[in-house]
């Protein structure tokens, strides 16, 4: 799948724009803070319906004005796809594909789909474990509505249970019990679902990273979590929950479930978060992105539409090359400060713009 056409109004420092991108790779070039971002995180925007960077909807709206609107282009199986999204700076906001109004977000899912780099990514790697669990949500989201349902019909009840224990009111018990009950079935599938990506993202990853490392590293993946394998996962998680309960009420939170769920990730055996260099991280997480846009081609028929923000300076010469080798079927869209060193080892036609203070001009690659 790729964008045909990118328009915007009012979003973030944009005032209007409209550009008709390349089927290939898209570079926009320019100085800090002119909107280079910007222009990836509405892509982004209209493929997820939610921003990769802001927390709220609102922020995406530009200071001065009332409501943003980001409209998309696509074409996918050779069919054009209209996406629009309005937003308003109390926060609503609705969304249009091919001029029907959707009434869940999750219908907007899988109509683009988009893989984001950016140096924030980088954080999958090396912190917390609340990184690496949204990184599956999202990658998961892309794949499967159902998983959707279930991760948002998990932390409903979650929040619901929680609440419960913060008040902890003994004569609470039986509500606990119909809550784990119904945590158990969709935190279970969410479990499930996550198991068998971390399988298909430890295949893919493997050959990506012997490729890049010449087959002197293998990297591996692992998802942790205390439900233990073989049995019913829905049923291993009740049993963790019952057992749990009574440390639970004294703790006032819930201490068990895929919301405190993670994954290693392990180069020769050892762990890249807290031993692996610089360079090893980086390979990782380069590793993961491009195993993430081939376990989306391989799901959905079509590699979805890759947006590399100021990744490739951070990255040495094998690496960017190792990207620029990887994408010739997938449509790129790059930000970077200058083009000088991806000229040098760029072998297909490219379509070059220039950012200025919400202005984009075309250039003649
Ligand atoms: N809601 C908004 N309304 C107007 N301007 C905004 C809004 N949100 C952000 N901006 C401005 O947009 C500008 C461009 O941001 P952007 O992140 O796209 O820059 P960039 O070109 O990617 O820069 P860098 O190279 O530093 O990453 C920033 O100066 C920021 O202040
Ligand atoms: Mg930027």
């Amino acid at each position: 799948m790729y964008i045909k056409y990118l328009h915007l109004i009012n979003f973030r420092n944009y005032e209007e724009l409209n550009i008709e991108l390349y089927k290939g790779i898209n570079i926009f070039i320019g100085d800090n803070a002119q909107g280079k971002t910007n222009i990836l995180e509405s892509i982004y925007y209209g493929s997820l319906g939610k921003s990769h960077r802001a927390s709220k909807d609102k922020d995406l709206v530009n200071w001065n004005k009332r409501e943003a609107y980001v409209q998309l282009y696509v074409s996918k199986n050779r069919l054009d796809k209209k996406i629009e999204i309005k937003v308003f700076r109390e926060g609503k906001k609705g969304i249009n594909v091919n001029s029907i109004k959707l009434k869940k977000i999750s219908e907007l899912f899988g109509v683009l789909n988009v893989v984001m780099f950016s140096p924030e990514d980088l954080k999958i790697v090396k912190e917390s474990p609340g990184h690496r669990r949204r990184f599956l949500d999202i990658e998961l989201c892309k794949l499967n509505t159902n998983y959707y349902y279930n991760l948002v019909q998990y932390n409903k009840v979650l929040e619901q249970r929680n609440t419960v224990l913060r008040n902890c009111r003994s004569n609470d018990l039986g509500m606990i019990d119909i809550y784990d009950v119904q945590l158990s079935k969709f935190g279970g599938t969410v479990i499930d679902y996550r198991i068998d990506y971390i399988n298909k993202l430890k295949e893919k990853s493997q050959v990506i990273h012997g490729d890049i490392t010449s087959n002197k590293e293998k990297i591996d993946f692992k998802y942790i979590t205390d439900v233990k394998e073989g049995s019913s996962t829905k049923d291993e998680l009740y049993r963790l929950l019952e057992l749990n309960r009574k440390k639970d009420m004294e703790k006032r939170i819930t201490s068990i479930g895929p919301h405190r769920d993670d994954f290693s990730i392990s180069i020769n055996g050892i762990d890249t978060r807290s031993f692996g260099s610089q360079g090893q991280q980086r390979t990782a997480i380069l590793t993961i992105k491009f195993a993430s846009l081939h376990i989306l081609k391989e799901q959905t028929g079509e590699f979805p539409v890759l947006l590399l923000d100021d990744v490739l300076s951070e990255l040495d010469l094998n690496r960017q090359k190792y990207i620029m080798n990887s994408i010739s079927e997938v449509q790129t869209v790059i930000t970077c400060t200058g083009i000088s060193d991806i000229k040098s080892y760029l072998n297909t036609d490219i379509k070059v713009f220039n950012v200025k203070d919400g202005n984009v001009i075309e250039m003649n690659s």
